[in-house]
């Protein structure tokens, strides 16, 4: 038998009604999702969101623009266009819409480089193994490059590991205003964000509070690449430590505040040696809040979904519902006082390191 024929002890079909045209329709449209990723992908790479200003353009000129040959070109706006981004005016003309604004670099919120990082060559590698990886419920990418992912990005493939810290930094951006409204730092002296990426968020908070001390502890190749602004000669680096490590070894840090941002999404086994480490790591009262987005609770259950799975590909690893994460800091000794919303698709678990009998 091979991986894609049905097993033998398959049920038979149930009787049911004929499927109606639009299932049969949508069901074709799913099976070439990869088709439209690769589309964004390409518009992204390409830069065609960039090349095309206010004014709608020919596919002719956007060609030129982005170097590419009209013909195809025109087919894959076609494409876009089936989606929504970008579309096709009366007299032939491509005009942005609200998705394609989305994938130029310079626009408010842009997502070019998260739809980068969604579609990297590895993840092309990956998704065929989604069977293999329900079956086994474990990673697959040690099998595919020898490797765990996070050593694989940081010393196989640079490229990638750009496009990712450009994502994170750009996804961070977008959260840490959110964050920095939604915390109440008073009493809090110190903050240290773990696993904080290139230090968005920590830079974010220490502008607002001027009094702020904090420390970013992320894995050594991130921190070698921390924003300018917390690094040495930067506006917030005399504030500032930069700990290189990993959060599974140790959390050698002392601080009031810990942040632990959208990085307990690997295996709960790593999840559970770093809120350890937090918990032997603070001083008893101190504060840990962890933000992640909820499985259970999202305005956007397909993107949310999907990430869940690309996850338990990468580092098998999952996004949570409510009830695991509470379930995971409850066992690691903290009190989670209370889990609310910082905006439509991240919520804050605020808890406290409780006194040692
Ligand atoms: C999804 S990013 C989140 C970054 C940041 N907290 C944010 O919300 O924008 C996950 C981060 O965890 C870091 N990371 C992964 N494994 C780590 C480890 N073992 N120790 C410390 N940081 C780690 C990655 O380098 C990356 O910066």
């Amino acid at each position: 038998m091979t991986a894609t024929e049905p097993s033998s002890t398959a049920r038979p079909p149930a009787p049911s009604p004929a499927p109606s045209p639009q299932s049969a329709m949508r069901l074709r449209e799913l099976v070439f999702g990869a088709a439209c990723a690769a589309a964004v992908r390409a518009a992204a790479s390409l830069g065609i969101a960039d090349a095309l200003g206010e004014e709608p353009a020919t596919a002719e000129d956007l060609a030129a623009a982005v170097r590419a040959e009209p013909r195809p070109l025109r087919r894959l706006l076609r494409a876009l266009a089936s989606h929504g981004v970008f579309t096709e005016t009366d007299d032939g003309r491509y005009a942005h819409t609200d998705m394609s604004r989305q994938l130029r670099e310079d626009a408010p919120n842009s997502l070019r480089y998260i739809a980068l990082w969604c579609t990297e060559p590895w993840t092309w590698q990956a998704w065929p193994r989604l069977d293999e990886a329900v079956r086994s419920g474990r990673n697959i990418f040690p099998d595919l490059y020898g490797k765990e992912f996070f050593d694989y990005l940081h010393d196989d493939a640079g490229d990638s590991a750009r496009v990712f810290d450009k994502a994170m930094t750009h996804s961070s951006r977008q959260s840490a205003d959110d964050l920095a409204a939604f915390l109440d730092l008073d009493g809090v002296s110190s903050v240290a964000d773990i696993g904080g990426g290139q230090g968005h968020v920590l830079a974010g908070l220490l502008e607002k509070y001027p009094a702020l001390h904090g420390t970013l502890l992320d894995l050594p190749q991130v921190i070698a690449h921390a924003d300018p602004r917390l690094r040495a000669g930067g506006t917030l680096a005399d504030r500032t430590e930069l700990v290189a490590g990993d959060c599974r070894s140790a959390i050698p840090v002392r601080a009031d505040l810990y942040i632990i941002k959208n990085i307990l999404e690997w295996d709960d086994d790593s999840t559970r040696r770093t809120l350890r480490n937090v918990v032997a790591a603070a001083r008893p009262g101190a504060r840990v809040v962890v933000v992640e987005n909820l499985v259970d609770d999202t305005p956007s259950m397909r993107f949310t979904t999907a990430m869940d799975l690309l996850l338990l590909l990468n580092v098998g690893g999952a996004k949570h519902s409510r009830e695991s994460l509470l379930g995971l800091m409850t066992d690691a000794g903290l009190r989670v006082k209370d889990v609310r919303p910082v905006n439509p698709y991240l919520h804050a678990f605020d808890s406290t390191v409780p006194v040692r009998q």
